[in-house]
């Protein structure tokens, strides 16, 4: 209901009387009232005039579930959503959420992350407000062996997503990283509960680096609004990236990782570079010289031999 009331508002786009949402939602005066009261209590600021009626004068800068599923059109992704103003991590809940069963594409968002994480066990900066801080959980039906393109189909549907909102043009470090500038604009980890080969469950975690300042974040990271002068609704680019997930996830589930990869290639901030590359298994060196169909990059060693890695942290040389 209160998504409606705020719809109103923004299309009435100046005043509309208390008479015409009380007739359009078939509601009382009084519980329009009350509702003005609780959308207040979020942070909206209304006005309201005799005679006039109510005007919306800001809106808050806080994710809301209703406004985040409004007009979202998905089908999968957030048709369930859970936000927090603070949780040590939103991999965390998913994953409580993904072990009772939860609806695929659950998505669970903060403002604030006490105990943000990266891949490695590396810590993701995630100031109050500033991003976006979410997890999804998925259910694919994928063996444990193509996992790697699930994270590889997020970080082109994250990318896609950011340029479509803000006109940056994101490139891909593999596996997971997208860059503006060399820089780290927003980082995907990818966790699952698995039996046997098969997975049970992906908990895909996405951080984006939206209205930060240089000082709230790491030394080599960057925000979209650093990138393009200009700060963003959060909202919107959460819309945008939760449609291009679910395009991406549903490319993937028809088995086209081969039109994904296509497109991960020509965002790759890795192909034809010289990288060091470490696993548990320790550190080569080599020319990246492709993504192979399982998602796996493939290392040109200076011997001429071909190596391939799934997973592993990787440092651009050149
Ligand atoms: C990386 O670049 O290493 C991955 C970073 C992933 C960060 C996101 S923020 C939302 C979700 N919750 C976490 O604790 N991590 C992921």
């Amino acid at each position: 209901m209160q998504e409606r009331i705020i719809q109103f508002l923004k299309e009435s786009g100046g005043y509309i009387s208390g008479e015409e949402i009380s007739q359009r939602l078939k509601m009382s005066r009084a519980a329009i009232w009350k509702h003005m009261q609780e959308l207040r209590a979020q942070g909206y600021e209304i006005a309201a005039v005799p005679h006039l009626g109510y005007q919306l004068v800001a809106a808050p800068d806080k994710l809301l579930g209703f406004e985040v599923q409004a007009g979202l059109g998905t089908k999968i992704m957030a048709k369930k959503i859970h936000l927090f103003d603070a949780v040590s991590s939103t991999m965390d809940e998913a994953f409580r959420l993904g072990n009772e069963n939860c609806p695929e594409g659950t998505v669970v968002c903060a403002e604030f992350q006490t105990k943000g994480r990266g891949r490695l066990g590396r810590v993701w900066a995630s100031p109050k407000g500033k991003g976006l801080y979410f997890s999804i959980v998925l259910r694919p039906n994928l063996a444990l062996a193509h996992l790697p393109q699930m994270t590889l189909m997020s970080a082109v549907a994250l990318a896609e997503a950011i340029e479509e909102v803000s006109g940056v043009e994101p490139s891909i470090k593999w596996p997971n990283d997208i860059l503006l500038n060399n820089q780290k604009l927003a980082g995907i980890l990818t966790e699952l509960r698995a039996e046997s080969d098969q997975v049970r469950f992906v908990v895909l975690g996405i951080g984006l680096n939206i209205n930060s300042s240089a000082n709230q974040l790491v030394p080599a990271a960057t925000s979209l609004k650093i990138a393009a002068n200009r700060p963003f609704n959060r909202c919107e680019v959460f819309q945008a990236i939760l449609r291009s997930l679910e395009k991406g996830y549903l490319r993937l589930l028809d088995h086209d990782f081969a039109g994904i990869r296509k497109e991960w290639k020509k965002r790759s901030a890795t192909l034809q570079k010289k990288v060091r590359i470490t696993d548990s298994s320790g550190t080569i060196e080599g020319i990246a010289v492709d993504l192979d169909q399982d998602g796996a990059l493939l290392i040109r060693q200076d011997s001429g031999a071909i190596v391939r890695k799934s997973a592993g942290d990787v440092i651009l040389l050149r």
